[in-house]
């Protein structure tokens, strides 16, 4: 084995294509992300038969980006790792179909990654790019994105230390919460994906405006749920006569389909801005809530905070200034949300070990955390 492991990551579970090449787990050659936001956008949210058409017409430009990125040849790739599910099953199978035509065709091994393995992987990423200590396992990983809410505890075992496993302690019951951001960004017509807008126009708003009242749920503590919130919000709406100003918003999206934040938010009331800093705070509360939970629980010597919605800074803000957690460590923002970076960090200790995955992979829309 070379010393120098360089593995290709392929991505394309949702509505990104995306490529990279990292070296040992630890060294990022190059991570090309090709977003389809301008195709969903207008429909406010994914549309899983164009997501993989996108896929489709992006995978192989995007992969050659990343292997001219690195500066090396098809050749020199040693692995190539790609996500085999959780996802749109269609997008999946882009990513999966290609990826395996390119390692039959170079004769390399393929290695087959759980895209919510390969967010927890981004944390660890992120910290050997910074040149800092591995963290202190066991952690609890956080993974928030637009299509997954879990909490779980990540271990390392066996002869390789570096290959994690995973036990879930909770999950969302209805909404993801990135989910919850894009559907509330809908109904209020702030565009799609609704996280980052949001994230932004929450900031001149009062987030003590509107209350939220929790509903008690049964059962497991640390599941999430955020689609009574998602309705509070609509509730709030309807009573509150917001129509007119959503219609206006409405209009604008459509004349104006990549408008963001600034552009919007001469277009929103007080009212608005404070229902989405309530909104906001609303989630990010809940999720800081089940982590000290979790914490107070169970014996963890991390806090590991990834997914999409990791990029907010509301949540990033709060994680800061809670008292008694273990160190929490978050990816960057472009290594937060869906990145083939992490797939190839994800896919090193598994080369290492010897699981490769073999050309009747299949692509599992629901393949569970391990
Ligand atoms: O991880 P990701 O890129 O894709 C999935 O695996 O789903 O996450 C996308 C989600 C979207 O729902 C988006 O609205 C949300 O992450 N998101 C944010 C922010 N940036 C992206 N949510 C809250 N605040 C943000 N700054
Ligand atoms: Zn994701």
């Amino acid at each position: 084995m070379s010393e120098r492991i360089r593995i290709l990551g392929i991505e394309t579970s949702c509505d990104e294509t995306a490529a990279a090449v990292v070296e040992n787990g630890s060294r990022l050659c190059s991570s090309v992300v090709a977003s389809q936001i301008a195709t969903h956008g207008k429909y406010g949210g994914i549309v899983p038969e164009l997501a993989s058409r996108e896929h489709l017409r992006a995978i192989v430009p995007v992969v050659r980006k990343a292997i001219e990125d690195a500066g090396i040849a098809y050749s020199d790739v040693d692995a190539i790792a790609v996500t085999q599910g959780p996802g749109l099953v269609g997008a999946l199978m882009v990513g999966l179909i290609y990826a395996k035509s390119l390692a039959l065709a170079l004769d390399k091994p393929l290695v087959a990654v759980n895209h919510l393995e390969g967010h927890i992987y981004a944390v660890l990423l992120e910290e050997r790019l910074q040149g800092r200590p591995e963290p202190e396992l066991p952690a609890l990983s956080l993974v928030v994105s637009g299509g997954h809410t879990l909490l779980a505890i990540s271990q390392s075992s066996g002869q390789d230390k570096r290959v994690l496993h995973h036990r879930l302690l909770g999950r969302t019951r209805d909404d993801a919460a990135g989910e919850a951001f894009d559907k509330v960004a809908k109904l209020l017509a702030l565009g799609y994906p609704g996280g980052p807008v949001i994230d932004k126009l929450a900031r001149s708003g009062n987030a003590h405006a509107v209350a939220f009242t929790k509903a008690k749920m049964k059962g497991n503590p640390l599941d999430f749920s955020f689609s009574g919130t998602k309705t509070a919000v609509l509730r709030y709406v309807e009573s509150n006569d917001m129509s007119e100003e959503i219609a206006a918003r409405r209009a604008y999206l459509q004349q104006h389909p990549g408008a963001k934040a600034p552009d919007l938010l001469p277009l929103c009331s007080q009212k608005t801005l404070d229902l989405v800093a309530s909104f906001q705070a609303a989630v990010v509360n809940e999720l800081v809530q089940h982590v000290i939970e979790a914490v107070n629980s169970e014996s963890v010597n991390s806090v590991f905070v990834s997914g999409g919605v990791a990029a907010n800074s509301l949540l990033r803000e709060r994680f800061g200034n809670v008292r008694g957690l273990p160190p929490v460590f978050f990816p960057r923002l472009g290594l937060s949300t869906d990145n083939a970076a992490m797939i190839a960090a994800a896919a090193f200790p598994k080369f290492r070990a010897g699981e490769f995955a073999g050309w009747e992979l299949p692509a599992d829309a629901s393949l569970a955390l391990e």
